[in-house]
């Protein structure tokens, strides 16, 4: 079988980051096989995207340069035992299981080999996903941008010390929960101005999206956007003033932080 890339796990995350690399065509199909304990699984995303398709981890993973882990944190510890002592010495491999340490993997592994802990978002599954990228000390700075180039063919991704991973459960990882809370906020404000219910989340999504998208693009700093859309005795900044008197700010630091909090015990 050896083939260069090899996925564990064809569940949510595991079948949109290869369907990402795939897409972008980053690794031809020829050379990916993915592996899952559901035959099912394994073959809709093997006949989807055109690779091999297997339920065998350690023959997907043998010989493999890349081998990606996507299943779920409490099985990842049997999964990866049972297939270690098959990765190749040089094998980069990736980890995307939230709460699962290099130092874990290592562990599993052994601390000589090359490992990528990963932490994307849901929106992996429409290439829009923010991810962090913290290598062990054996991945090359090369090695680290292959890695980096699959996860930002799913959207953006950062290198950061595994120490800021917190920080990353908070602003990215368990992000869409909030801002699906804001999503309906302003959807429900617009209803009680009389919009159909459908079209005013389609323009609180969209004015979320829009604004994310052109502040990315154009690098201009929130405040400064603010700003320009503030016109004195204006309608926007009456918004502005309401959200600060209702604490908004505050509470979205304190909700983040929590979740940082909550990850730092788990
Ligand atoms: N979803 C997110 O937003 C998100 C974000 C960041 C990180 N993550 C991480 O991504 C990982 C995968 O999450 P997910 O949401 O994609 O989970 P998922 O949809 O349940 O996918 C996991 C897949 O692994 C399969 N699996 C279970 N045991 C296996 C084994 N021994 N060998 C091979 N495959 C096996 C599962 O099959 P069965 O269903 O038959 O058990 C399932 O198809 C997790 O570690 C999670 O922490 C997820």
């Amino acid at each position: 079988m050896a083939k260069e890339f090899a996925l564990i796990g064809c569940g949510n995350m595991g079948g949109a980051i290869a369907r990402g690399i795939v897409g972008a065509g980053l690794i031809a199909p020829e050379d990916i096989v993915v592996s899952d304990v559901s035959q099912a699984a394994q073959e809709r995303l093997a006949g989807e995207l055109g690779c091999a398709g297997t339920c065998d981890n350690v023959e997907a993973v043998r010989g493999a340069k890349m081998v990606l882990i996507a299943v779920k944190p409490q099985y990842l510890d049997g999964v990866v035992s049972a297939f270690a002592d098959a990765v190749d010495d040089e094998a980069i491999v990736v980890s995307i299981a939230a709460g699962v340490s290099i130092e874990r993997l290592e562990g599993l592994l052994g601390s000589s080999r090359k490992i990528v802990r990963v932490m994307p978002n849901l929106a992996a599954t429409v290439r829009a996903a923010m991810s962090s990228l913290s290598p062990n000390a054996n991945v090359s700075e090369d090695e680290v941008a292959q890695v980096k180039s699959i996860f930002d063919a799913l959207g953006r991704a950062e290198v950061v010390p595994e120490h800021l991973i917190d920080a990353v459960i908070a602003v990215s990882g368990s992000s869409p929960a909030y801002v699906c809370v804001f999503i309906e906020a302003l959807a429900d404000a617009a209803v009680a101005e009389g919009m159909p219910r459908a079209q005013a989340y389609t323009f609180a999504e969209q004015a979320v999206m829009g604004t994310a998208k052109y502040l990315l693009e154009t690098g201009t700093h929130p405040a400064v956007l603010k700003d320009m859309v503030s016109s004195p005795a204006g309608t926007t900044i009456e918004a502005v003033a309401a959200l600060e008197a209702g604490g908004l700010r505050a509470t979205v630091i304190d909700a983040a932080r929590a979740a940082a909090a909550r990850n730092r015990a788990m």
